[in-house]
């Protein structure tokens, strides 16, 4: 019997950890599945990409479409160009995306488009917010694709509020599989990751910022920057910057600055190592959607630095705050990271991000359903 023919596309950080799992379940337990992984190039500097890859034992993509930088339309555009003709030839009996990048919309529209069944994983998020690129590549994504595998109860109600109960499947979240599969390594490896960054555990703030909204302008740059400058007059503050957030940093002086209120700026990290800061944090601040679960799944408290959040569920078990303005979450940072009955809370919280089991099933369906 010919086997199942599964295109899995990615091509941004978030999405090599969200697919891991799901890679590992099918080529170990379902043999009837053909899986080609095809990169799109979003992300390529090697501590972005390759190193995901490698950490994770992704194996190597069919193909990698190096679409590189540029404004949204030509980014998804070039994506969109690429894709077809290889989704012509390779004729696969299913497209599977993860998540909410321009890599998902280009490959959820360009299957669509030629009748190809899109699984769409971490279905059914919403934001609200409709000046997020990622609101709208979730939502387009989700209302072209034959299958919805939903994180969370919160995302299922989302999808039948648009129409789309019957692709709707609840699954869990496939980060709680990949964190827990790495938690063995994070064990062994976070003392060596702490000490090479003179780090003490729950004794520093890890911040990651990268949102257009946070970091393309520069004025507010200098605003996060000089609250970050306060915090670390009282605790340490680590800041893992990605390369977006690294040109604008510099442009307004801040990297290379000296002195009592420095803040360490280090390098975007692997997924272990970044696990590693983020368990032994003693709070984070972020606009990540993905960390603020993470956070939450390592009982560390979170101030988000953004109006509007994908993931309510941290808000209502008050594991994550939304904060706006940084002056304020410089006050609300340095109150987590004093408040150390915090961790303690949140650990007690039952999770809503499902069982650690959500890649079997998505493996599962994928193979029932088609
Ligand atoms: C993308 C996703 C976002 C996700 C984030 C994780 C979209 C719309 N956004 O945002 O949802 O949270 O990835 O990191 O898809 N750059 C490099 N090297 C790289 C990648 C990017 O230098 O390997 C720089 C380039 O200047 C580029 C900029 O970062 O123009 C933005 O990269 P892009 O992939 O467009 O979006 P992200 O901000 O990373």
């Amino acid at each position: 019997m010919p086997g199942l023919r599964v295109m899995l596309v990615v091509g941004a950080r978030p999405q090599f950890i969200k697919c891991a799992p799901v890679i590992r379940e099918i080529l170990s337990n379902h043999s009837q599945i053909d899986l080609d992984i095809v990169h799109t190039g979003q992300h390529y500097d090697s501590r972005m990409s390759e190193i995901f890859f490698s950490e994770l034992e992704i194996p190597l993509p069919l193909a990698n479409l190096k679409v590189g930088s540029g404004s949204h339309a030509a980014q998804t555009a070039v994506m969109m160009r690429r894709l077809e003709p290889l989704m012509l030839r390779t004729k696969p009996d299913i497209v599977a995306v993860p998540g909410d990048t321009n890599t998902t919309l280009a490959a959820s529209l360009t299957a669509s488009k030629i009748c190809l069944p899109v699984a769409h994983i971490e279905a059914g998020l919403r934001s609200h917010d409709m000046a997020m690129p990622e609101e709208i590549n979730r939502r387009l994504t989700d209302h072209c694709s034959r299958l919805l595998f939903a994180p969370t109860r919160t995302a299922v109600v989302n999808l039948r509020k648009e129409g789309l109960a019957r692709a709707t499947r609840l699954t869990g979240d496939t980060m709680v599989d990949a964190i827990s599969q790495a938690m063995p390594i994070v064990q062994q490896e976070e003392t060596i990751v702490l000490e090479r960054l003179a780090l003490e555990p729950e004794n520093y703030v890890l911040v990651t910022l990268h949102r257009p909204s946070n970091v393309d302008n520069l004025s507010r740059l200098s605003r996060i920057h000089n609250s970050l400058c306060k915090v670390a007059r009282k605790t340490r503050v680590i800041f893992l910057v990605h390369p977006r957030t690294r040109v604008r940093l510099a442009e307004i002086r801040a990297i290379g600055a000296t002195g009592n209120d420095e803040v360490l700026f280090a390098s975007p990290q692997g997924y272990i190592e970044t696990l590693c800061l983020l368990k032994n944090a003693s709070c984070l601040l972020t606009d990540s959607g993905g960390m603020q679960k993470e956070s939450f799944l390592l009982h560390v408290p979170c101030v988000t630095l953004r109006s509007t959040t994908e993931w309510p569920e941290t808000l209502e078990r008050k594991a994550n705050r939304l904060i706006f303005e940084p002056e304020i979450a410089h006050r609300a940072l340095l109150q987590a990271s004093s408040d150390h009955t915090l961790r303690e809370r949140i650990k007690s919280l039952k999770s809503p991000f499902g069982d650690g089991h959500a890649s079997e099933r998505i493996a599962r369906m994928l193979e029932e359903s088609f």
